[in-house]
């Protein structure tokens, strides 16, 4: 069942290339340059009238939810706003007739989840839900939706449903900005022909493992990381620390890199392992220069950068190459080495990286 991996985090790892083509498969099709997202059809024309846009979900649903709202504000011109789903339910916030909220969830049963989407479709919300198990709780609860096809996820920490609803999340955004006519048709086939690609780039980053194990073994005793990275690398920044936490019970934390002279610079020295995600994008210089920054106070630096990067590897400490993606999908590939790095830290230290302690599957009580 573990198809000859050791365990269940590192086969999902790896599957991730057909899991995201799972993903697009049916829906997607760069050829004819159409879209076809089959459960959203309906709802189309209130999706691209919304006054807004919440995203309700945790975890690591939550950082796929952030990754959204820049995807979506970007494509669509529409305010995203995301939630932890805990905090929105109790909050009695401000929902009702006009919005839309799209639910993510993995399991479709975390409670939390569930309870805020139940109240907010009670106060007029139309619901979306993104959910991997078909039948699950959240996906009935809700009034349309598309599945990410990940396929079952054994591992209690998520992997490649994450990226599977990036790439969901992606197709949704480009469907509502071709309804309200926010895109261009040259970005729009622009990016069916990068999420056409992706899944072979996720292949060739996964021929990375063994460079990052080599990583992992060389920082494995540090007692803090930080995680850093902007605009769409922030979540993924966010998504790299939860992992650590999860597998290795190493104390990180992830941070939009510009946040860090606001306080947690304070925590840099020579002990303190730096992660950034710093791929080629529109805050590409922005991020050197906080490389720069975290160097200058003697920070060991582990740089995500993209393939042929001239500047990064003449900084950084240990460099990791993805392939050039562009910068809305791009979390898809930088994600990757921050999954594995964390897969191999927790084996280096001798966990059970599949069964965390303190933590289950689904998250079924509030
Ligand atoms: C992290 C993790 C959790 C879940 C969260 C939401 O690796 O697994 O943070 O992401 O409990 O779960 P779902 O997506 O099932 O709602």
């Amino acid at each position: 069942e573990k198809s000859g991996y050791d365990h269940f985090m590192l086969k999902e790892i790896f599957e991730q290339p057909q899991t995201i083509f799972d993903s697009l498969r049916g829906r997607l099709d760069a050829k004819s340059g159409t879209l076809t997202l089959g459960g959203i059809r309906e709802h189309a024309a209130i999706l691209s009238q919304a006054k807004r846009i919440i995203i309700v979900a945790c975890g690591t649903s939550w950082h796929a939810g952030l990754v959204a709202e820049y995807m979506i504000e970007e494509l669509c011109r529409v305010p995203v706003e995301v939630e932890y789903a805990s905090e929105f339910r109790y909050r009695n916030p401000v929902v009702g007739e006009g919005d839309v909220i799209i639910a993510v969830s993995q399991s479709g049963e975390t409670a939390d989840t569930l309870v805020a989407i139940e109240s907010a479709k009670q106060k007029g919300a139309i619901i979306l839900g993104v959910c991997n198990v078909v039948g699950s709780s959240i996906a009935r609860l809700s009034h349309a939706g598309a599945y990410t096809h990940a396929g079952p996820e054994i591992g209690v920490a998520s992997t490649k449903a994450f990226t599977a609803q990036l790439a969901v999340l992606c197709m949704i955004g480009l469907k509502v900005a071709q309804e309200k006519g926010t895109i261009t048709q040259q970005r729009f086939q622009h990016l069916l022909d990068e999420l056409d690609a992706i899944s072979e780039k996720v292949a060739t980053t996964l021929k990375l493992n063994d460079q990052v194990k080599q990583i992992a073994d060389k920082y494995k005793d540090a007692r803090d990381f930080l995680y850093l990275g902007r605009g769409y690398n922030f979540p993924v920044a966010l998504e790299g620390a939860l992992k650590l936490k999860e597998i290795s019970y190493i104390h990180a934390e992830g941070y939009p890199a510009a946040e860090m002279k606001h306080g947690p610079i304070a925590l840099v020295d020579e002990n303190l392992p730096v992660v950034f995600v710093a791929t080629r994008d529109s805050y590409y210089e922005k991020v050197v220069s906080n490389i720069q920054e975290i160097k200058a106070r003697k920070g060991k630096v582990i740089a995500v950068v993209t393939e042929g990067d001239q500047t990064i590897p003449g900084m950084a400490d240990d460099v990791i190459e993805v392939p050039a993606a562009d910068e809305l999908i791009a979390p898809i590939l930088s994600v990757i080495p921050l999954q594995l790095l964390a897969y191999h830290i927790g084996v280096l230290k001798g966990f059970d990286v599949d069964k965390p302690r303190n933590l289950a599957k689904s998250v079924t009580v509030e």
